[in-house]
């Protein structure tokens, strides 16, 4: 009965699915007596030419992703061709466990707990970061290529077959996959890296944890637009105790420009591990400014604003002073020559929906900076920051060049406060709260501002007037 359950020397036991370029089975291989996972991959509509051009495309790509070594990436055993058809197949780690897309499904919320979902993104994210010191981008990173075993340990599979089914994609017909998980740079055809994969990861935890796909639409044109120009509605605005820290961290990994994204996903994953820790992200913390400068001389002059009456003491504990870090721009990986016909296409809706993209530089899924100065004249008290109503910081204020005894109003006794906070672009209302016990600073004055994608507004507070005085620099 084994007929033609054969691919080499692998017997075929069941097929495990299905996609895009060709079946999944489950198989052993006798040699060493273990079971593997075997795809083949199938090219309808391929000339004899165009075939053995991707064949040896093929063979060279899982070369390269079969160095691949990692837990969270299913490692490629082998590749082979079946002898009849000339169908070239590869042998890999059978993963015992779901895909993440079907693992979703089949939650009966329809969505993971948030904590199991940031630990997966955290261990795909460190998966990648891996690959990319390699030089291997994956270009395909989806729901349905995470498979998550029975144990929770998410593995990253397909490494080097998506660059070489991406490049079949000039074959008439011949679609692959959805561009609702590809980055914008990807879709338009221009070399793509490292970034790339963390710009698919960042959809991919949007989803996760809002249950919504942040680019969506019924056509595939509709979707790359949306990839191309729109801003995602910050998850906090979706969903229930998600906080400005996860609209820092999704601003981020969905930049449109690579530029402005981490740039590498250990990045991404570092901060994923301090926000399942409930910390303030650590690209955040690291590039910390806030700076209580010891006898600044310099003195702010701040005209007068609107003051607000004062309201509850907050209790969550929050952050550390941060300001978005200046991002580096990684070399890029050598570009990929084939595209869908469809993304030809989509490229030229793309370049008139440009001007759409000028138009959303207030947008909110980009990041901007709040710094807030000031100098406080007493001796003791306490600062709450909050943005749209979330706190975002409060620390103590201690003025030491201020000693007991000497009046808290001495120009000399002044103490600088400096920070900075990172903000989406657009709207935002922030309402700071002064608290010198039994001093004449108990207030707590709100100021709306405009911030612009990747710019500093500076909040300058004026502490020297009898009510607390906010206005922008
Ligand atoms: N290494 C593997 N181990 C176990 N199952 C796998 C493995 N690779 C793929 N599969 C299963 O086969 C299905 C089809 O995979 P694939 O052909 O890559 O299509 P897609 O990634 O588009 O779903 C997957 O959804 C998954 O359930
Ligand atoms: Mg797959």
């Amino acid at each position: 009965m084994e007929t033609t359950h054969q691919l080499g020397r692998y017997e075929i036991v069941a097929e495990l699915g299905r996609g895009a370029m060709g079946a999944v089975f489950r198989a052993r291989d006798p040699k060493i007596d273990r079971t593997v996972a075997i795809k083949t991959i199938a090219v309808p509509g391929a000339s004899a030419t165009e075939a053995e051009h991707y064949r040896q495309r093929f063979f060279r790509e899982a070369q390269a992703a079969g160095r691949l070594s990692h837990p969270g990436i299913v490692t490629i055993y082998d590749v082979g061709e079946d002898e009849a058809a000339h169908t070239p197949f590869i042998v890999m780690e059978c993963v015992d466990g779901q895909s993440l897309d079907r693992l979703v499904a089949a939650a009966p919320s329809g969505t993971l707990p948030r904590a199991l979902a940031l630990e997966l993104v955290q261990h795909i994210a460190e998966a990648l970061d891996y690959a990319h010191s390699q030089d291997i981008v994956h270009r395909d990173i989806k729901p349905a290529n995470i498979m998550v075993t029975t144990g929770g340990q998410p593995k990253i599979a397909d490494f080097g077959i998506a660059k070489v089914s991406q490049a079949e994609t000039t074959l008439p017909g011949h679609v692959v996959g959805t561009p609702a998980y590809m980055s914008p740079e990807q879709l338009n055809g221009k070399p793509v890296d490292g970034r790339s994969d963390l710009f698919s990861l960042g959809v991919i935890t949007y989803w996760l944890l809002t249950g919504v796909k942040p680019f969506d639409g019924a056509t595939l044109t509709e979707i790359c637009i949306q990839v191309a120009t729109k801003d995602p509605t910050p998850p906090s605005q979706i969903m229930p105790g998600i906080n400005g820290n996860f609209d820092y961290l999704l601003a981020r990994a969905l930049a449109k420009d690579p530029v402005m994204r981490y740039q590498r996903c250990s990045e991404l994953a570092a901060d994923l591990e301090d926000l399942r820790a409930g910390n303030t992200p650590r690209s955040i913390a690291q590039s910390a400014r806030t700076e209580v400068l010891a006898r600044a001389e310099r003195t702010v002059a701040l005209p007068g604003n609107a003051t607000v009456a004062l309201t509850p003491r907050p209790s969550a504990p929050v952050a550390a002073a941060i300001t978005a870090p200046v991002p580096q721009a990684a070399a890029p990986m050598p570009p990929r020559r084939g595209k869908m016909l469809i993304y030809l296409l989509v490229a030229a809706v793309l370049l008139l929906a440009g001007t759409a993209a000028v138009v959303a530089s207030f947008s909110r899924s980009m990041p901007a900076t709040l710094q807030i100065v000031g100098q406080y004249p007493f001796r003791e008290g306490k600062i709450y920051i909050w943005v749209d109503g979330d706190l975002r910081y409060h620390d103590e204020l201690h003025n030491s060049s201020n000693p007991r005894g000497k009046s808290s109003h001495a120009s000399s006794g002044h103490e600088s406060l400096a920070l900075t906070l990172p903000v989406t672009a657009g709207r935002h209302t922030v309402r700071v709260q002064v608290d010198a016990a039994g001093q004449i600073y108990d207030h707590d004055t709100a100021i709306p501002g405009l911030f612009r994608a990747y710019s500093q507004k500076t909040l300058m507070v004026n502490f020297a007037s009898k009510n607390l005085e906010l206005r922008w620099d």
